[in-house]
C-alpha cells in the first residue's frame, strides 16, 4: 500500500451543502458505537465502514465531519482512510467485485487471474479502477479466509466461492445491471 503524498497546508477541499454526516448517523453513533471505544480514535473504524458504505466513499468534506464529530484531528482521519484499502476518497461503483488474489485463489481452479481478465474483457476495467458509469469497481484482495473453496471474490459483501469463469461471468454480468441500494 503507498502513502499519498498530500498538499495539506494549500489543499482546497471539494464542499457540498448538505453534510455527509448526518444527524441520524450522529444519534446512531453516540448511541451504539461511543460507548463500545475506550478513545475516540477507536470509533473512528466502525465509523467510517458506516460512511464508507452509506456514500460508497469518504470524501474529504465527510472527513473533516468525522473529525469535528469525534474531536480529533483530520489527518487521522485522513492517514486511516488512506492506509485501509475498504476506504476510499473517490466514489466507487454500486458493485465493487474484489477478486481474491492471494495464493490459493491464483493457484485454484481457473484461477483469480483469468476471473480479472475476464473483468478487463468484458467491462475495460483493470485493477482499481470503475466503469465510467459508475456502475462497477473492480479490486484485488488479500486472502478471504475461504482458501478451501478457491478461487472466491467478494460482489459487495456477498462471498462467492468456487467459482468457474461461467459462474464469474453471471455475476460480473448482474453486478453490470445492479441497482444502487439492492445489492449487498
Ligand atoms: S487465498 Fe483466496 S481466500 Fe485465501
Amino acid at each position: 500500500m503507498a502513502w499519498p503524498t498530500k498538499p495539506s497546508a494549500t489543499m482546497q477541499v471539494p464542499r457540498r451543502a448538505e453534510p455527509y454526516v448526518t444527524d441520524a448517523m450522529k444519534a446512531a453513533w453516540t448511541k451504539d458505537v461511543l460507548p463500545k471505544y475506550a478513545t475516540k480514535l477507536g470509533c473512528l473504524m466502525p465509523i467510517l465502514h458506516d460512511v464508507q458504505h452509506a456514500y460508497r466513499h469518504v470524501p474529504y468534506q465527510a472527513q473533516l465531519e468525522i473529525a469535528q464529530f469525534l474531536g480529533i484531528a483530520p489527518s487521522d482521519v485522513l492517514d486511516t482512510v488512506s492506509f485501509y484499502d475498504e476506504f476510499t476518497v473517490e466514489q466507487r461503483g454500486v458493485v465493487t467485485i474484489g477478486v481474491c488474489h492471494s495464493i490459493a485463489c491464483e493457484q485454484c481452479g481457473c484461477g483469480s487471474t483469468k476471473l480479472i481478465e475476464r473483468v478487463r474483457e468484458k467491462l475495460g476495467l483493470l485493477p482499481g479502477e470503475t466503469t465510467d458509469d459508475g456502475q462497477v469497481t473492480l479490486i484485488t484482495m488479500d486472502c478471504l479466509g475461504s482458501c478451501d473453496t478457491a478461487p472466491v471474490a467478494l460482489f459487495n459483501e456477498t462471498l462467492h466461492e468456487n467459482l468457474t469463469p461461467e459462474a464469474f461471468d453471471r455475476l460480473v454480468e448482474q453486478a453490470a445491471h445492479a441497482k444502487a441500494g439492492g445489492h449487498h
